[in-house]
């Protein structure tokens, strides 16, 4: 039986944060270790050139950091094929041929890149790249015939982008590329974790309400203290609320001990039970989870060779797909002028 293949990515601005970690990477862990899939996972320099082309030096050192964080969660380079995207040509050729398959109302319409033109501030303009990254986000989803695609909610837009294009791509051409199908976290709450001020849009370095994967336990600490929670539990004994309290919403998510979590829940609605007390058991339970993490990227931090090692291997993997993909691209646009 041939794998099914999947494929996610990263845009290289910052290091990745529990909205990531929840929402995407942990669903890549669980598929990568069912050993049902071939995975690739893209660290996307060229889409975070899109609207960091004047910090190309930035772009660059988050390409690392972005690895070591997928290196610390446990993505294991013999399971999955971790490339950067722009050491990949066919990625660009693709683009260029699929952005005939679209038009500019299309690209216009698309409501993520909507929102993010009204978050980033594009002095001289906006440029292109930007407006058509959803277009070059299709080409890193096919060139390795992805099947699923492990994401978070703010993605959807790009993967239906994506289906069209292929759609469109095989009815002009030929059944050459394959349709991918979006994976979401299970529950509600993983899919958008809010920022630790309670936005319940998401968690951003731009918003500046992110938890590191890479934050030290005192970093951890300060921001889980200044968490957003229920503004008008001001005293310890008055009855508090949970709902669109922060504190609640990780816990729900991140532990593992449903009914500790009802008790304390009972007990804050109740009244009597301290913000403070909350806060520091949740501590505990990030702390569970994010000490190993933050233990093994501090490893990898000190093997920087191995990790260049890994992204090199990996981006000679996936050239090699992606060369077979564009190949056949080529020939059904009949532009195979030199092959016999
Ligand atoms: N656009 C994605 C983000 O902002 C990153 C990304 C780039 C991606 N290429 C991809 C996601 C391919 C999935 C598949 O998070």
């Amino acid at each position: 039986m041939t794998k099914k293949v999947l494929l996610t990515g990263d845009r290289p601005s910052g290091q990745l944060h529990l909205g990531h970690y929840v929402g995407s990477l942990k669903n890549r862990l669980a598929l990568q270790n069912s050993g049902d899939y071939t995975c690739y996972v893209l660290i996307a320099d060229v889409q975070a050139l899109t609207d960091n082309f004047a910090t190309p030096q930035k772009v660059r050192e988050s390409v690392y950091e972005v690895a070591l964080d997928y290196l610390a969660v446990g993505l294991d380079p013999a399971l999955t094929t971790i490339a950067i995207q722009s050491q990949i040509p066919a990625i660009a050729e693709l683009t260029i041929f699929y952005l005939n398959l679209v038009s500019l109302a299309r690209v216009e319409r698309n409501p993520t890149v909507k929102a993010e033109l009204t978050t980033k501030n594009f002095g001289a303009g906006v440029p292109c790249g930007f407006v058509i990254y959803p277009v070059s986000q299709a080409a890193d989803i096919t060139f390795c015939k992805a099947h699923v695609v492990p994401v978070g909610v703010d993605q959807l837009p790009m993967l239906e982008q994506t289906r069209e294009i292929v759609r469109s791509f095989n009815s002009y051409y030929g059944e050459v590329l394959v349709e991918p199908e979006a994976m979401l976290a299970e529950d509600e709450q993983s899919r958008r974790l809010p920022g630790t001020d309670g936005n319940d849009n998401k968690m951003s370095k731009s918003l500046g309400n992110a938890i590191y994967l890479a934050d030290s336990a005192e970093v951890l600490w300060e921001k889980v203290r200044s968490m957003y929670t229920d503004p008008q539990h001001l005293r310890v004994e008055d009855p508090g609320h949970i709902e669109g309290n922060t504190v609640f919403t990780y816990l729900d998510v991140f532990d593992p001990d449903k009914a500790e979590v009802a008790r304390l829940k009972e007990h804050y609605q109740r009244g009597g039970l301290g913000d403070i007390k909350v806060k520091k058991y949740l501590f505990e339970v990030l702390e569970a989870e994010l000490a190993p993490i933050r233990q093994r990227r501090e490893e990898y931090m000190q093997d920087l060779g191995y990790v260049r090692q890994v992204l090199e291997e990996g981006t000679r993997k996936a050239n090699e797909v992606a060369a077979e993909t564009l190949n056949a691209v080529k020939t059904a646009m009949h532009i195979n002028y030199f092959e016999s």
